[in-house]
């Protein structure tokens, strides 16, 4: 036992012996004898680093740190539990992956801290010593743009096991907001362990408990409805009491919108007293819209846990190829009491193998999401492998039954998980092609259908993700295998039909999208689906009197105003179509189809100035709408405003160069404007796209005319009328270009 310590002091045993042998001597002539370590000049600023974050009063650690006489009395205790790394809490092993925020002394460090203790833990010139660092209870950031708070505190008992609380906390403002930083104030942090925050997009918490939801809900894990448009979850809103606030990389900003919520799910800890807690979550906005699209992917094994009683070395693993290049921003390993090691890494596809975690120790009570310093790269074609060691012998300290006892998989902390999500954002992604995170959906759901062919969350989503990226057929293959199990499910039903419309099966959707209104349940989408399907069909009447049913019994929602019109619209009845597009307008001002179709009404109608105001604020939503920017022109022309009206059409061909109208459309407002060799130019490009329209023809010789080439202009009307012999205007342009 001696000889370890001195081993382990080898600085204090060194100089000791310098000192005693003889032949030293002229060395210490030279090299000054090591000064004493003091609190002062070297232990202080290590702690003020390292531990006071949680070791100060208020603060998650069991006692303060902050000043001499409270580190001198835990002084040999600070000693052996940085020696053993137990402290500072911190489980991955170093040279594993490089995270932000490592918590971890250096071997000098900790011999520092050993020596200090050794030699009586003086505290040296206390004028030399750092200030010590201030904590207060307010927000980091200063004062959030919006701060939610829990309604209705929660009592948490004296004693007893954990306890996992979901708190709703529904975003109040009518206006979507990005968020890229959010803090959480609890009211008591010494019992809150860590909370998880999570966007409930459609209220679905909320809906599924009506009755309770405003006290909070009891439960470790929740599943949310994310609605029928994609939009996978992104962030790690997970927040420890001792972390600094989460802000998001550049360019990664999460999104709120109206009618979402945000649910705090609490992992609270009993102190030995009763304790009310209540909790702020503190937003703040960035102005900017995320330019960068992550998506969190999942490892998991759960159904191969069952454990069987003094099993120590029970293994789950899994993992996934990535179809597409991917920046790993963070991890987040995840397991119960059992787990022993924790580890994820990645095989490149040249063979080479990256460590993305390795947790040598794992304890539930220290999880943490970690994010890399760098983002790590990840080509396409490299597979992500997940392997967790369990433990549930006698042996492991946190094995909750003693006893142990078979143990599988489950939502209570006394159950099993093997999760290991990443936070991945898709990278050197080819231009014009489909949202590459459809591709992570649909290889991720893919593999866990492959583990588990009952996993019907996962068929669909899986067919979501194959009708997102355009292969309709495939996905109505998969809503099929769902239905066989579960006829007449109104939402796979639903999405059945919108996949069978888009592989061109218009009957087949219209049965099913009749066959989910019939199944009684959540009838408004297909009833919606079913409208706009009989408007593409032309089939006005019948889409009329559904859109009208929608707006009695459903939301009369702006599309429904919009669809509503465009049916009277087909019907020839066009004032009320306009009374229902301007109703579209006033439930959303920025809608583009009733900004679209008011603005061409107005056109017709002679009223250029309006048809300009609702256009241009139609383009603002759609800038690369041709047709929008094409009115658009036409109500500059009209009001005389020319040199707009060419901007717009330059703008327009600039999106759509293969489109002979455009073309021709500019030549005709160049050639008002004077401008004829570009008219000519434009014409010809038009004649290059379109070479068989007459009228065309007619046209770009009328201008050739102008310019006084009249064997041009013959060659063309001849063209004209040989392409249409009864073109008339042709023969008669023809006719006066002989004459004198
Ligand atoms: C992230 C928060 C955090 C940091 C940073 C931290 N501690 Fe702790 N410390 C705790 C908590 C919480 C406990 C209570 C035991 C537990 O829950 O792990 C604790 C317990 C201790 C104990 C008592 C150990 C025991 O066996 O009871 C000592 C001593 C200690 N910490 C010293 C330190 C020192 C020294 C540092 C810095 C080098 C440090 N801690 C950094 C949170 C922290």
């Amino acid at each position: 036992m001696r000889f370890l310590r001195c081993i382990l002091l080898a600085l204090v045993c060194f100089a000791i012996l310098c000192r005693l042998h003889p032949h030293c001597a002229t060395h210490a002539a030279t090299v000054p004898a090591n000064p004493p370590v003091t609190w002062s000049r070297q232990i202080a600023p290590i702690v003020y680093q390292n531990c006071t974050t949680c070791h100060h009063p208020g603060g998650s650690g069991p006692f303060s740190l902050l000043t001499y006489p409270e580190a001198y009395r835990r002084g040999p205790q600070m000693a052996e539990v940085t020696q053993s790394r137990f402290m500072p809490p911190w489980l991955p092993a170093p040279g594993y992956g490089d995270f932000l925020g490592t918590r971890r002394l250096s071997d000098a460090q900790v011999a520092l801290i050993r020596s200090w203790v050794e030699s009586g833990m003086p505290e040296g010139d206390a004028s030399a010593a750092p200030a010590a660092p201030h904590y207060d209870a307010t927000w980091q950031l200063g004062k959030p743009d919006l701060i939610l708070t829990i309604e209705h505190p929660y009592t948490l008992t004296a004693s007893g096991s954990d306890v996992f609380r979901n708190f709703v906390l529904p975003y109040p403002l009518a206006a979507t907001h990005y968020i890229h930083a959010m803090e959480i104030l609890p009211s008591a942090p010494q019992v809150v362990h860590h909370a998880n925050v999570l966007i409930d997009r459609t209220a679905s918490f909320r809906r599924s408990h009506p009755t309770d939801w405003q006290l909070g809900v009891p439960g470790m894990e929740l599943e949310l409805d994310a609605g029928n448009t994609f939009d996978p979850d992104s962030h790690f809103l997970f927040w420890k009491p001792d972390t600094p606030v989460l802000e998001e990389p550049e360019g990664m900003p999460w999104r709120l919108d109206a009618g979402n919520d945000l649910i705090l799910n609490m992992h609270l800890k009993p102190s030995g007293k009763p304790e009310t807690i209540s909790a702020q979550i503190g937003l703040y906005f960035t102005a900017d819209p995320p330019a960068k699209h992550p998506m969190l992917l999942q490892l998991e094994d759960d159904r191969d846990l069952d454990i069987p009683a003094g099993d120590r070395n029970f293994v789950v693993q899994d993992e996934l190829k990535l179809p597409v290049d991917v920046d790993v921003f963070g991890i987040y390993p995840h397991a119960h009491y059992l787990g022993k090691e924790l580890d994820g890494w990645a095989i490149l596809p040249n063979g080479r193998k990256q460590w993305l975690i390795r947790i040598p120790n794992w304890d539930i009570d220290r999880q943490s999401v970690y994010r890399y310093r760098t983002p790590v790269f990840l080509p396409r074609g490299t597979v992500l492998h997940m392997h967790y060691l369990y433990d549930n012998s006698a042996d492991n300290i946190h094995n909750p039954n003693s006893p142990p006892i078979r143990v599988c998989a489950g939502n209570r902390s006394v159950d099993e998980m093997a999760h290991l999500w990443l936070q991945v954002l898709p990278v050197n992604v080819p231009k014009g092609s489909p949202d590459p995170r459809l591709q992570l959906e649909q290889a991720w759901m893919e593999h866990r259908v492959e583990k588990n062919p009952g996993d019907l969350i996962a068929l669909y989503n899986l067919a979501s993700a194959r009708a997102g990226l355009g292969h309709y057929a495939e996905a109505a293959a998969d809503y099929r295998k769902i239905l066989a199990g579960h006829p007449g499910d109104a939402r796979t039903l639903n999405s059945l039909g919108a996949a069978l419309e888009n592989a061109g099966d218009a009957p087949g959707a219209e049965e099913a999208f009749k066959q989910a209104i019939a199944s009684g349940a959540d009838t408004c989408d297909p009833q919606f689906n079913l409208a706009q399907l009989e408007l593409k069909n032309s089939k006005f009447a019948q889409a009329e009197e559904q859109f009208r049913d929608l707006l009695r019994q459903c939301k009369g929602d702006a599309e429904t105003h919009n669809g509503l019109a465009i049916a009277l619209e087909g019907e020839g009845d066009s004032a009320p179509a306009q009374a229902e597009f301007e109703r579209a307008l006033e439930l959303d001002s920025s809608n583009f189809t009733a900004l679209y179709h008011l603005g061409e009404m107005a056109i017709e109608s002679g009223q250029p100035e309006r048809a300009v105001d609702l256009l241009e604020k139609a383009i603002a939503q759609h800038p690369d709408d041709v047709d929008a920017r094409e009115r658009l022109a036409m109500g500059y022309a009209q009001s005389g405003r020319q040199d707009d009206a060419l901007t717009q059409l330059r703008a327009a061909v600039r999106i759509k160069p293969g489109d002979a109208n455009l073309h021709a459309l500019l030549s005709q407002v160049l050639a008002g404007t004077g401008q004829l060799e570009q008219a000519i130019e434009e014409q010809n490009q038009a004649l290059h796209l379109q070479p068989d329209d007459a009228d065309g023809w007619n046209n770009l010789g009328v201008l050739e005319a102008r310019t006084g080439n009249k064997t041009a202009a013959r060659e063309d009307f001849q063209h004209a009328l040989q392409l249409a012999p009864g073109h008339a205007q042709a023969r008669a342009n023809l006719a006066r270009l002989a004459q004198p």
